[in-house]
């Protein structure tokens, strides 16, 4: 396996979620970089509790340990920036297709390729942060039900491609745009430069959208991803609202799946 230099990796064949692995290491006081990748999890973890389905030894299930100076209130750009990572990870392979559905699915088209999970831990400044990361790779997903409409269908880059890939080395690839891409966290002009570049790969933005939040649902125009990246949109009466958390449909999912 090639592993960049500054990542411990812990490889187990089955877990029930490197999350949970990756969050007990990381409380008992794990390295920036710590990486715990299972070739199965039988109990993956998604966005709301959601489960997170993937396939024995097919598709790429990790979790990363990262301990850098970021405020608590800058947190939320480690999400955007895991999927910016993914997405930059991705276009070597599929340059046309693959965009981020805020705050950070990877899509290719109108389907998802790519899940994010980003918790931390800490007051001010975080203590530590755990991404886990979902990469549909050798594995055909099966569509879910027609009637699940609120999310987008699943597919994988063999789907895409038609040939199937080495997990090491996509993860070895995927954890360098993650350095890259952590790093601009830490300071106001690495922040500034992530925005512009996560905005560009943001396919969310100019879409009609719903947004869904524990309060209702909210069909909109997503106009743009503010500094502190939570979502702008304009509602029916032009008013600017901004979501940090929420669930969003882009509204052609309502109607058919690419
Ligand atoms: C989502 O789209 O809801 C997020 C999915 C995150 C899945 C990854 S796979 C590795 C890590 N371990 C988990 O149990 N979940 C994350």
């Amino acid at each position: 396996m090639r592993e960049p230099a500054r990542h411990e990796i812990n490889a187990t064949p089955e877990t029930p979620s490197t999350q949970i692995l990756a969050k007990e290491a990381a409380r008992r006081g794990a390295a920036d970089g710590s990486v715990f990748v299972t070739d199965w999890q039988n109990s993956g973890r998604g966005r709301r509790d959601r489960s997170w389905q993937s396939l024995p030894g097919m598709d790429l299930t990790f979790s990363v340990v990262t301990r850098r100076r970021v405020a608590t209130k800058d947190a939320p750009l480690l999400s955007l920036a895991a999927s910016l990572a993914v997405c930059e990870a991705l276009r070597k392979f599929l340059p046309e297709s693959v965009s981020i559905k805020w705050p950070n699915d990877v899509l290719s088209g109108e389907r998802k390729i790519c899940g994010i999970l980003c918790e931390c831990a800490g007051a001010d400044y975080i203590d530590y942060a755990v991404t886990g990361i979902g990469i549909n790779v050798n594995s055909r997903p099966s569509d879910p039900a027609p009637l699940d409409k609120k999310r987008p269908a699943p597919t994988s880059l063999l789907a895409l491609t038609g040939r199937s890939f080495d997990l090491p080395e996509l993860l070895a690839s995927v954890l360098e745009e993650l350095d890259r891409a952590f790093a601009l966290v830490e300071t106001a002009s690495g922040r500034a430069e992530l925005l512009v570049s996560y905005r560009a790969r943001c396919g969310t933005i100019g879409r009609a959208v719903t947004i869904i939040t524990e309060d209702g649902d909210l069909d909109c125009v997503a106009v743009g991803i503010s500094d502190e990246g939570a979502i702008v949109v304009l509602d029916a009466d032009g008013e600017k609202k901004a979501f940090n958390a929420a669930d969003v449909i882009h509204a052609r999912l309502k109607d058919r799946q690419a």
